[in-house]
Formats: structure tokens, C-alpha cells, sequence
């Protein structure tokens, strides 16, 4: 008789910034459920999220979710195998509030907790696409980090390059902001882009330096002192000229510098993750970029959907933790600086 194999079963918890999210992930590779509940219409009105806000939000949100993502997936408790949660980096009081749900759930169901770095589950979202084959590079982008990792096994975290100021996210949605557009502001930016024109030529910040870090800052005063110089003068601008020329700026060194990264070590694949990874210039430059510079490596973008905050892909990177016996006591705490470079 075949004997039945029992599949791993993961609870994910997210909450490390605006979204509570909840997933139930089969061995790793399959998504059971994937419940994502976004606060921000909140934070809206604030022009970013506020940290208190966001906090007491994921309180009300997070057994609601914890009970629909198990629903959705037709999984108890005492099917799962683990609990995975985000510890950091992220808002100290949001991370707090997934750490202590999953803690809670861990000791009532006497499951392992597993510790999930965030910008390692935005990476391992790459997962649901395809198997990852190393060595790769993977490029993060997101409203708090834009950095290059190098990744020679799975679980092993090298950042051969990160934004010396703003993140790339960070910098759409703070010229966004100058736009009058509503938060976040990427992905409005995006689609002004696409009818608009690289008019303004803004600066391509660190392109020709001999390393592989970023610098948003400097395009983002370039565009505010353009706007507000020349509203003093009673200037007017295409808002789609402005966002081209924006966004062709940032992705320009994007790409440039991936491929050189790519180039520079022996990689297989090229993951691309985070919110900043939606972004349709990002995808279709680099797609064509590295169809014509790296023949011999695969591009892996997720899909739309997971690649801003989600609880599935904190399950994917779980599952590799729980391979490696990277476990946690009640003693995990948030860490809200979490870096690769630890
Ligand atoms: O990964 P994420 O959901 O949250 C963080 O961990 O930061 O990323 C959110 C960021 C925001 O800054 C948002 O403006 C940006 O991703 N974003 C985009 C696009 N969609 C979201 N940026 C550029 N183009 C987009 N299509
Ligand atoms: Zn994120």
C-alpha cells in the first residue's frame, strides 16, 4: 500500500507595516490561502503611515485574519506543522502585534515558531514562480530598502549593494507626494509614466560609480527644486513628462546596476521582489536588459500580487528557516532594524 505522505503546513504571519496578513503555505511551495488586509485608506490622509495607526489596526485585524486564512484553506490547527512570523525590519508596534499573535497560537496549539526576516520573504516570493537555483541575485525594492543579495544556497543572505538614503519606493512616493498624489504613489506614478516623456533629464545618481549601491535622494530634491523653482515662476509641467522622466531615472540605475552585479558574480537567476518590483518600467526594462546582456540567466518577477506585503511569502522563506532549524523561543522579539549584514 502507498503510504500517505502528511504535507508540511504553515501558518504565516505578516504585520510589519500596513498590511495584516495571514497565510496557510503547503510544503512551501503551495498557497492555501493568502489573506492581506490593507489599512490604507487610514493612512492616507496622513500622506504616509502612522506608526500608532497602523498598530492598532493590525490588533483588530489579526485573529479575523488568522481564522479566515485558515478557513480558506480548509486547514485546523492541529493540521499545521509551524507558525511563521515576520520579526523585523518594520514598525516596532506592528511587528509586536503579529509576533505576539503567533506566540499565542504557538503555545495554545504547541506548534515550533519560526523568526521570518522581511525582505527575505519579499525574495522568496520568487519562490511561487519557479524553483530557485543558486547562485542568484536578487534585487529588493521597496517602500524601506532597495539593496542588491547575492544568495549562493538557500537561507544564506550576501548584500553586495543598498541605497546609501532613500529607498527607491520611498522616493516615488515622497515625488509623489510633490504631484498631489495620494499614498503610496508608485504605482500612480507607473501608469502616468507610460503616456509621458524622459523631457527633464534628472540626474542618474552613483551610475558610473565602481560599486553596487544606490542614492534616491538626490533625484528626489533634483524633482522637487524643478516643481517648486518653477512654480515660482509661474511655470506649469505635464505631470506624465514629470513622472517619466522620474521614473526613467530610477530605472535606469535599477537595471544598469543589476546587470553589472549580475555580471560581476556567476548567478543562474535574477530575482526582482518588493512593492517597487510592480513597477511595469522596472519589469519591461529589465526584462529586455537582461534577455540582451545575460543569455544565461533566468529573470524571476512574482506576480503583481506578491510582490507588496503578503503573508505567503513569509511562509515560502519559513519553510527554508524550518529546514534549517532556525527556530524561535517566546523570548523572539521585534527587530525593527533587521539586516542581512547581521
Ligand atoms: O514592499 P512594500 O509593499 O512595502 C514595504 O515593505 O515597503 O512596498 C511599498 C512601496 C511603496 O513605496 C509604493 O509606492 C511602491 O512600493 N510601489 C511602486 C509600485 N507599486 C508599489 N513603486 C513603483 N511602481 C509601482 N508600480
Ligand atoms: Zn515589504
Amino acid at each position: 500500500m502507498k503510504e500517505s505522505v502528511t504535507p508540511e503546513l504553515i501558518l504565516a504571519i505578516e504585520s510589519s507595516c500596513d498590511e495584516t496578513s495571514v497565510a496557510v503555505i503547503k510544503d512551501g511551495a503551495e498557497i492555501l490561502s493568502n489573506i492581506v488586509a490593507s489599512q490604507i485608506k487610514s493612512h492616507q490622509r496622513f500622506g504616509g503611515v502612522v506608526p500608532e495607526v497602523a498598530s492598532r489596526h493590525h490588533v483588530e485585524q489579526i485573529t479575523l485574519c488568522i481564522d479566515d486564512a485558515l478557513a480558506e484553506a480548509e486547514v485546523t490547527p492541529a493540521e499545521l506543522t509551524a507558525v511563521a512570523v515576520t520579526y523585523g525590519p518594520g514598525l516596532v508596534g506592528s511587528l509586536l502585534i503579529g509576533i505576539s499573535a503567533a506566540k499565542a497560537f504557538a503555545w495554545a496549539h504547541s506548534l515550533p515558531l519560526i523568526p521570518v526576516n522581511h525582505m527575505a520573504g519579499h525574495l522568496y516570493a520568487a519562490r511561487y514562480v519557479a524553483l530557485l537555483e543558486f547562485p542568484l541575485m536578487a534585487l529588493l525594492v521597496s517602500g524601506g530598502h532597495t539593496e542588491l543579495v547575492y544568495m549562493k544556497e538557500d537561507g544564506s543572505y550576501e548584500m553586495v549593494g543598498e541605497t546609501r538614503d532613500d529607498a527607491a519606493g520611498e522616493a516615488y512616493d515622497k515625488v509623489g507626494r510633490v504631484l498631489g498624489l495620494t499614498y503610496p504613489s508608485g504605482k500612480e506614478i507607473d501608469q502616468l509614466a507610460h503616456v509621458g516623456h524622459d523631457v527633464y533629464q534628472f540626474p542618474r545618481a552613483m551610475l558610473h560609480e565602481d560599486n553596487f549601491d544606490f542614492s534616491f535622494s538626490g533625484l528626489k530634491s533634483a524633482f522637487i527644486n524643478l516643481v517648486h523653482n518653477g512654480e515660482q515662476r509661474g511655470e506649469t509641467f505635464d505631470h506624465a513628462d514629470l513622472a517619466a522622466s522620474f521614473q526613467a531615472s530610477v530605472c535606469d540605475v535599477l537595471i544598469e546596476k543589476t546587470i553589472r552585479a549580475c555580471q560581476a558574480y556567476p548567478v543562474k537567476q535574477l530575482i526582482v521582489a518588493g512593492g517597487v518590483a510592480a513597477n511595469q518600467g522596472l519589469r519591461t526594462g529589465l526584462s529586455a536588459a537582461v534577455a540582451e546582456k545575460l543569455p544565461d540567466t533566468t529573470l524571476l518577477i512574482p506576480p503583481l500580487r506578491l510582490c507588496g506585503d503578503n503573508a505567503a511569502m513569509i511562509g515560502a522563506a519559513a519553510h527554508i528557516e524550518l529546514q534549517k532549524g532556525h527556530l524561535a523561543d517566546f523570548s523572539l522579539n521585534a527587530d525593527p532594524s533587521l539586516s542581512f549584514s547581521e
